[in-house]
């Protein structure tokens, strides 16, 4: 049976504490890589997986946001006029059809489980996707669609799944794995940043998710869990309690933690290395500088 998916939210009402004070002012997903916010690479993620109904959980200070997906008539005609096509063309990309867009507020940060609740009247009774912006995933097809693709043949509820270094993984969502069949992994436990010394497996969870609409259940029924908060990898793991299949699947890909300072600036020179029109430049910039020093902090 072919399962479609063509709903997606996306929690953007956290706090973004960690780029403070730029995120006093700016919602963390306006941040750019290059030329382009850190939204609009999830945007394209999405609609290349076949996302039509894009969901924005968003809260107080992230209007930009809002803004950044509006037609701007003035900067259309200007771009237009002045015979600029490619830019005009880059314009028009950000454009979202009015309907296909909606925003819900979280008015309390509570977590990213709380925040997914509050779309739950508009995901209704279907499989709907989950994407964190600040989790930039560079892949030749990009990981929703891979994940969608994977998920035509296993149902159930999936997130995407990442190896990362052993003490790296409290730091995590992480997956006791049953077995592994290509890049799908069987799951029979999920743990929230576990202790040092007591992770499952060296499984990560990273911020793209199928879920089933009993998913959405289960957050309204389990309870607040690690930091107080309301978990979203509680109210998956909780499916296996009812008999139901989680699935990891360890897309192809390399992804870049754009919530913290590091990931962020590994992202922008990593994205811009990959332009061909700042390459040569930057390159020769970081072969120039001196590393010598690089031992403190
Ligand atoms: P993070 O854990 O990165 O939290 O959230 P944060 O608030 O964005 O950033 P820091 O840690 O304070 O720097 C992961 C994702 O979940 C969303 C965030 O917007 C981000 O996309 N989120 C988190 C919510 O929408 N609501 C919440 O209550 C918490």
């Amino acid at each position: 049976m072919k399962r479609r998916v063509t709903k997606a939210i996306f929690p953007v009402a956290g706090l973004g504490t960690r780029f403070l004070p730029a995120t006093k002012s700016v919602p963390k997903e306006i941040m750019t890589l290059v030329d382009r916010p850190l939204i609009q690479y999830a945007i394209d993620e999405a609609r290349a997986a076949g996302i039509e109904d894009f969901i924005f959980v968003t809260s107080r200070g992230k209007s930009a946001l809002e803004d950044y997906f509006d037609h701007s008539p003035e900067l259309d005609n200007a771009l237009k006029k002045a015979g600029k096509t490619e830019l005009h063309k880059v314009l028009r990309s950000t454009n979202m059809d009015s309907g296909a867009i909606a925003y819900i507020r979280q008015h309390k940060a509570l977590g990213l489980g709380h925040a997914v609740s509050c779309a739950r009247k508009l995901v209704g009774d279907e499989p709907f996707a989950v994407i964190l912006p600040d989790d930039v995933i560079a892949a030749e097809k990009p990981c929703l669609q891979q994940m969608i693709e994977a998920y035509q043949e296993t149902g159930g509820a999936m997130v995407a799944a990442m190896e990362v270094a052993p003490e790296k993984t409290s730091a995590y969502g992480v997956l006791d794995v049953l077995k592994k069949d290509g890049r799908v992994l069987s799951v029979k436990g999920m743990v929230e940043k576990p202790a040092p010394g007591t992770s499952p497996s060296n499984y990560a969870v990273i911020g793209r998710y199928i879920l089933t609409p009993r998913v959405m259940q289960n957050l309204e029924n389990i309870e607040h869990g690690a930091g107080g908060e309301l978990q979203l990898t509680d109210a998956i793991a909780y499916e296996l309690t009812t008999g139901r299949d989680i699935f990891g699947y360890e897309f192809e890909g390399k992804r870049f933690d754009c919530g913290s300072k590091d990931g962020f600036l590994q992202a922008t020179v990593s994205f811009a290395l990959d332009r061909p029109e700042l390459r040569g430049e930057l390159a020769s910039f970081l072969k120039g500088l001196d590393l010598s020093d690089t031992s403190a902090g």
